[in-house]
């Protein structure tokens, strides 16, 4: 039976990183407020030399390096991300262009927060189907170019960054112990579309527009949706959270992680949070997660790793893997 097997990672951040304190001078909040509320005490903001494209192509440099590949071996590449860098064409095929692919396919999925988990289950499923033998995932966004930096609500939370990994074919017994996805999740519901939003867009308004959010009324749906989709990843697998050995969640907001750990009887000491140094960076959350735990030699090889995302749309999903 055919599994998809994480053979390698990567990941890129801007080069400037933009402490609590630098917003105190831009909007009325504080360090303290931030730290408190969200667990954020810095973030990562791309300069007018990078970009979503730039930081997913280094990441996925990153990746290639790490599986001992070059992009002669990928067959398709998929980016999740709200920001592209055109609205068309897609981050993907830019990414193929700079990495000097000119075979396979390269597209674009878009789903927020989750993008990653979508695209990553996206991706598993071209793996399963034999459509694709390796494919390279890649979260990448520039939220700070979609923030209203008036207001405080929205602009402290969110940070830029990219992600990666690279997926492949390979034999197992079909068994949870086998390396591999072992199971995916996807779900959304467009009745939450005006709870968190971009307010334009090339259809609507002729703009890019900026990101508005009712922060209250996604905090009041993240844990019960997060711990949907990952019940029923349980449920598909017969595992449960003591089985997990990491949980890598979207780092959206430290209460909504541990929240949702506690109420699913996740150990903090399972937990990989990186929130407090990135921000809240969207679809590239879980690639740069994966990519700190796993280049610190804390996920290892054969290591059960529960990813979960929830975002605007509402979207959410999750993916149980076996590292
Ligand atoms: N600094 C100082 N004060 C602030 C700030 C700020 N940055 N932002 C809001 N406040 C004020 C508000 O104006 C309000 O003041 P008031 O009482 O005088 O009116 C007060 O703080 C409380 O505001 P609330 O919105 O009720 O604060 P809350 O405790 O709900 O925290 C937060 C806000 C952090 C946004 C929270 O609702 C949250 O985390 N929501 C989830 C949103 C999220 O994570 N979105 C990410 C995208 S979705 C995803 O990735 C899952």
């Amino acid at each position: 039976m055919i599994r998809s097997v994480i053979c390698g990672y990567g990941a890129a951040l801007p080069k400037k990183a933009m402490a609590n304190s630098e917003i105190e001078g831009i909007v009325e909040t504080s360090d303290e407020w931030i730290a408190q509320r969200t667990g954020i005490r810095q973030r990562y903001i791309a300069d007018e030399t990078e970009t979503t494209a730039s930081l997913g192509e280094a990441a996925a440099r990153q990746a290639l390096d790490r599986a001992g590949l070059t992009a002669d071996d990928i067959d398709l590449i998929i980016v999740a991300t709200s920001t592209p860098d055109n609205t068309f064409p897609a981050t993907a095929v830019n990414i193929q262009n700079r990495l000097g692919m000119h075979h396979g396919a390269a597209f674009d999925v878009q789903a927020v927060c989750s993008g990653f988990i979508f695209a990553l289950t996206t991706a598993n499923n071209y793996v399963l189907s034999g459509m694709a033998r390796r494919v390279l995932v890649i979260g990448a966004e520039t939220f700070s170019r979609i923030l209203d930096w008036t207001d405080r609500t929205t602009c402290v939370l969110f940070g830029d960054g990219a992600g990666a990994v690279i997926i492949e074919a390979r034999e197992g017994e079909g068994v949870t112990s086998d390396r591999g996805i072992l199971t995916a999740h996807l779900r959304s519901d467009g009745a939450h579309k005006d709870k968190l939003y971009v307010d334009g867009g090339p259809s609507s308004t002729g703009t890019v527009g900026q990101l508005r959010m009712q922060g209250r009324e996604v905090f009041k749906h993240a844990v019960g949706m997060i711990t949907d989709v990952i019940e029923a990843a349980y449920d598909a697998t017969g595992l449960s959270s003591e089985d997990i050995d990491w949980f890598v969640p979207h780092q959206a907001n430290r209460r909504i992680i541990e929240a949702s750990a506690k109420k699913l009887g996740i150990a903090d000491e399972k937990v990989v949070l990186t929130v407090d140094k990135h921000g809240n960076t969207s679809a590239a959350s879980i690639p740069l997660a994966l990519n700190e735990a796993a280049s610190a030699g804390k996920i290892k090889e054969g290591d059960l790793v529960l990813l979960e995302a929830m975002g605007g749309g509402f979207t959410w999903g999750s993916v149980l893997v076996r590292w």
